[in-house]
């Protein structure tokens, strides 16, 4: 997208997210560089799904504000976030089963204002990009699981945006396409140069992906740094490592 006002920082402020007596996000700061892959983990219940939804536009915010550089983007909606080049995935993935991959993903593609032959050649630049290329042709609802999933991320990928985020990608796989996802999803920054923000169950891939990792408990900020810091905090251990150790 040829956007001149890209943002370097995906950036939110006091975010909070409270349903009927659940405090689902509460009080989060947490800043995603452009360029740089960020760990979002926490044990299940811990508001991550609620997070993503607040940063993207599917649920409305309690309290707080998100950013994406300068520009407030709190409460817009999520196509114009989208636009605006933050884009997420999702835990179920969210193609169009009927059609062709290379359809699904020059859908993606035409948002961003490409037609024609300028849109398909773009579109086998991702399927490259993302690894799916032996499916091109092939229906969407007829690709394995694991692949699906690629394809779901190429979609997303297909928008050209500064911010990714990305929800339990490697849900379901097993742990060689695990380890596959995690090299693409690092393809994929060093080819977009875009941040990414990943929520992900499987600490190998956290571990040897992120750059920063910011842990959630109950809603709640319960540390942030550097895979090191995180690994070693006691307050981690407990709260995650302790229930939940891989
Ligand atoms: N739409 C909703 N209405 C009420 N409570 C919700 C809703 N969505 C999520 N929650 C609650 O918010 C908390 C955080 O959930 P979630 O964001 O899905 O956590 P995670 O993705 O970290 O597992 C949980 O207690 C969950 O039950
Ligand atoms: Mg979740």
């Amino acid at each position: 997208m040829d956007r001149s006002d890209r943002s370097d920082e995906l950036r939110t402020s006091g975010l909070c997210v409270h349903f009927e007596g659940v405090k689902a996000v509460d009080e989060i700061d947490l800043r995603v560089p452009r360029g740089g892959i960020t760990g979002l983990i926490g044990p299940n219940g811990a508001g991550k799904s609620t997070f993503f939804n607040a940063v993207s536009g599917f649920v409305p915010l309690t309290a707080g504000s998100v950013a994406l550089g300068d520009t407030d983007i709190s409460g817009w909606s999520p196509a114009r976030i989208s636009q605006h080049g933050l884009v997420r995935t999702f835990q179920d993935t969210r193609i169009f089963k009927r059609l062709s991959v290379l359809e699904n993903i020059e859908l993606g593609i035409m948002n961003t204002g490409k037609h024609g032959a300028e849109a398909r050649e773009k579109a086998h630049q991702v399927l490259e990009l993302v690894g799916v290329t032996k499916y091109t042709d092939e229906i969407a609802g007829n690709v394995p699981l694991g692949d699906e999933r690629r394809v779901g991320i190429a979609r997303a990928v297909a928008t050209d945006p500064d911010f990714l985020l990305l929800d339990e990608p490697a849900a379901g796989l097993d742990e060689d396409e695990t380890s596959e996802l995690a090299t693409t999803i690092v393809a994929v920054r060093d080819e977009l140069q875009c941040g990414v923000l990943l929520v992900e169950h499987d600490m190998s891939v956290i571990f040897r992906i992120c750059e920063a990792i910011h842990v959630m408990d109950s809603g709640r900020t319960i540390a942030e740094g550097t895979p090191e810091e995180i690994r070693t905090n006691p307050a981690v251990i407990e709260a995650y490592f302790g229930r939940d150790h891989k």
